[in-house]
């Protein structure tokens, strides 16, 4: 059975409201328990540094989106779910920097939020990049870096981020066109039937409106909230409109099919607002106070929290992480010089004019890679050193002209076309590994003086 791997960050600047929890957790939360999903939560506390940059902020609110999550039903267990912070995991920040290197600066001049940033500083007439940090600049790239190193190929998300998502797959295919294969192309999962919960006064719920309810404030400052929220003036008896009303579809968000429709009854036999709001905060009420109580005994406890984080990073570091890390390492070519000796040998020796001479003075045949059909009438290519012993075998193409521009590039490039071909071959024989390195090398020095030789 193939998994899916899901992906999602919080940014730990600032503390959850109901509409984040029915946009967000509650979803997610239940998202987490499909069967045939690997989930990874993380806190984005370095994201939020672009934002906050108040040390006790952050920390204090990396603690209260865990504690919420968790009161809301997250169940880490480190084989299916993951929940992490980001600043835990280092190779987050070691795959930015080669995604940075990647990345087009044309396309992260388009990212919605530094171009709105940009046009704000053209009509207060100030230049382009005033107060803009390279960090707002790189958003996307850390985000990218977020979700590739875990090759999620699901990331939920709201529809502001969808550019993010489309910038992620457009750096990961940038590096797998000039290193391999080695990333996946995440997808942007855009929830449409999740309703964005309006605020206090009608309007979306958003901190930038200042109409939010708090996730867990005290029951009493609920009841208050709720209560301050903007209704119309018709008075008790008065049928009243279920359409935008921003009471009733904060009802719907939290009530079964059954108590909406009575409640839907109940707008258009006059309800008063007071009843109805009554209703509605016993409503959000019964689904938070157990969340509520769990959401306090965490806050009571963060040193449990800092262990879970801890814990968590750890296990997706050890079992995602750091092995792509090392595959990318080695793709870019930060790799282990110790495993090439015999190529500068062999590179002399070639540039000498002279081939190796074995014991009894006869010169090896060289290896070569050859191409061929089979009698599955497919077509492959192998390397093969020079008493004809398979070094690397493909997997089959349709068309010989694929293979052999595969063979070319081998040619071409020598060992680094490892990288390319990497899910083109038959897995390697990790013995042979530094022979197939040198065959490699030595056929692309026999082609270069092949070539030197044509054109001379
Ligand atoms: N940018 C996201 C937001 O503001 C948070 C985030 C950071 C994220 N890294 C991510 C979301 C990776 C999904 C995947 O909501």
């Amino acid at each position: 059975m193939t998994v899916t791997r899901v992906l999602t960050g919080i940014t730990t600047s600032g503390i959850p409201h109901l509409g984040n929890y029915v946009g967000a957790i509650r979803p997610t939360v239940a998202a987490s328990r499909m069967p045939g999903t690997r989930n990874f939560y993380f806190l984005a506390d370095m994201h939020a540094l672009i934002k906050v940059q108040d040390p006790a902020k952050v920390q204090r609110s990396t603690l209260e989106i865990a504690a919420s999550w968790l009161a809301c039903g997250l169940e880490p267990d480190n084989d299916r779910v993951w929940f992490y912070r980001q600043s835990d995991v280092p190779e987050i920040a070691e795959l930015t920097w080669l995604l940075t290197c990647v990345a087009g600066k044309g396309i992260l001049n388009r990212a919605h939020a530094y171009k709105a940033a940009v046009d704000k500083n053209r009509a207060e007439g100030e230049d382009d990049d005033f107060g803009i940090t390279a960090g707002l600049f790189m958003y996307p790239v850390l985000m990218a870096a977020d979700i590739l190193i875990f090759n999620a190929h699901k990331v939920p998300v709201g529809r502001d981020q969808i550019q993010h998502i489309e910038m992620a797959r457009d750096f990961a295919q940038r590096f797998n066109h000039l290193y391999g294969d080695h990333l996946v192309l995440p997808e942007a999962a855009v929830e449409e039937h999740v309703a964005t919960l309006p605020g206090l006064d009608g309007r979306k719920m958003s901190k930038s409106y200042d109409n939010t309810i708090p996730l867990f404030c005290s029951r009493e400052q609920l009841k208050k909230l709720i209560f301050s929220i903007v209704t119309d003036s018709r008075a008790p008896g008065e049928a009243k409109d279920t359409e935008g009303s921003a009471l009733f579809q904060l009802y719907q968000a939290f009530a079964s099919a059954e108590e909406t429709a009575a409640m839907r009854a109940a707008f258009a036999d006059g309800i008063g607002w007071g009843d109805a709001k009554q209703m509605l905060f016993e409503r959000i009420d019964s689904e938070l106070s157990p969340m509520r109580e769990r959401y306090n005994a965490l806050m009571a406890q963060p040193e449990k929290i800092e262990a879970m984080l801890r814990e968590g990073a750890a296990a997706a570091r050890e079992r995602h992480g750091l092995p792509l890390m090392r595959r990318l390492r080695e793709a870019v070519g930060f790799r282990d010089l110790s495993k090439m000796p015999r190529i500068l040998e062999v590179k002399a020796s070639l540039l000498a004019g002279r081939a190796f001479v074995t014991e009894d003075g006869v010169p090896p045949k060289q290896p070569s890679i050859k191409q061929y059909r089979d009698s599955d009438g497919r077509f492959y290519f192998k390397l093969v050193d020079g008493s004809d012993r398979i070094l690397l075998q493909s997997l089959s193409f349709e068309n010989p002209k694929e293979a052999g521009n595969w063979v070319s590039k081998m040619k071409n490039d020598g060992h680094s076309s490892l990288a390319l071909i990497n899910n083109l071959i038959e897995p390697i024989d990790q013995t042979l590994e530094n022979q197939i390195f040198v065959a490699l090398d030595e056929i692309r020095e026999i082609e270069i003086r092949r070539i030197e030789k044509k054109n001379s």
